[in-house]
């Protein structure tokens, strides 16, 4: 029978579990994971003049201007893979002009995803965040520590990890969010993100699952 792949936006401030969620949902939907700070880090690492420019914004917490992101982000969108296996949107759109532009490329998602964290457990994964840059693998000093020694004498952290940075970024996040949230209302799920990471992830399989029924029973009917 014809799979209509999923596409799916996840959302939520500095630190809520997008990318560890991100990671859980790949690995059982094969969904393309497309993350937009992820997308501008690699920009960073290449040198390249817009990783110049947008690592200016990062660093202060703000967002990186439209130029720069829109047309990355639906470039990824309209890679092959992406249209065959379907995608999971992480960390775009951040603001409503950033939501028109997607539309009016014709990229429209099936869920909106949003994560809920208290402020204060949002510093505390923060801080202690670390990354292991051969895997990408996201990790956390006490709530998910690296498997092996030879891990934990590698993983790195983010130049904007600081629970001074952590507080602009949070700041820009509550300037945008309601903007964005108003475009997706129909759509939106909204997960409890201050459990385990286990706990978050049964709430959005839940939601999943019943979005794929719900597919599957409309390419029946037709
Ligand atoms: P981006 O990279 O998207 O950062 P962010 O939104 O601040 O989100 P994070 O990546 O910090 O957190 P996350 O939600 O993925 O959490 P994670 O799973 O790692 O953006 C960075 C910057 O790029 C922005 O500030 C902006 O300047 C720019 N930018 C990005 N997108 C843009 C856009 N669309 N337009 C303009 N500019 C843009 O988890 C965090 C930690 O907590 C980890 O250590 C993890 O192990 C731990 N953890 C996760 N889940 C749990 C759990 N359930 N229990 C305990 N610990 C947990």
């Amino acid at each position: 029978r014809k799979k209509e792949p999923l596409r799916i936006m996840i959302s939520g401030a500095p630190a809520s579990g997008k990318g560890t969620q991100c990671e859980l949902i790949t690995q059982k939907y094969g969904l393309v994971h497309i993350a937009a700070g992820d997308l501008l880090r690699a920009e960073i690492a290449a040198g390249s003049e817009n990783g110049k420019q947008a690592k200016e914004y990062m660093d202060k917490g703000k967002l990186v201007p439209n130029e720069i992101v829109v047309t990355m982000v639906k470039e990824r969108l309209n890679g092959p893979d992406s249209r065959e296996k379907g995608w999971l949107l992480d960390g775009y759109p951040r603001s409503s002009s950033q939501a028109i532009a997607l539309k009016e490329f014709g990229f429209q998602p099936d869920l909106f995803i949003l994560l809920e964290v208290p402020e204060e457990i949002l510093v505390e994964r923060v801080v202690g965040r670390r990354l292991d840059p051969i895997t990408g693998k996201i990790y956390h000093l006490k709530y998910s520590p690296p498997e092996t020694e030879e891990i934990a004498s590698r993983v790195t952290q983010r130049f904007d990890d600081t629970e001074e940075k952590v507080k602009l970024r949070l700041q820009t996040h509550h300037q945008n969010v309601e903007a964005v949230l108003s475009m997706y209302e129909v759509i939106t799920v909204k997960v409890n993100g201050s459990g385990s990471k286990q706990e978050v992830f049964a709430q959005i399989n839940g939601a999943l699952t019943q979005l794929l029924e719900q597919k599957q029973e409309k390419l029946g009917t037709v």
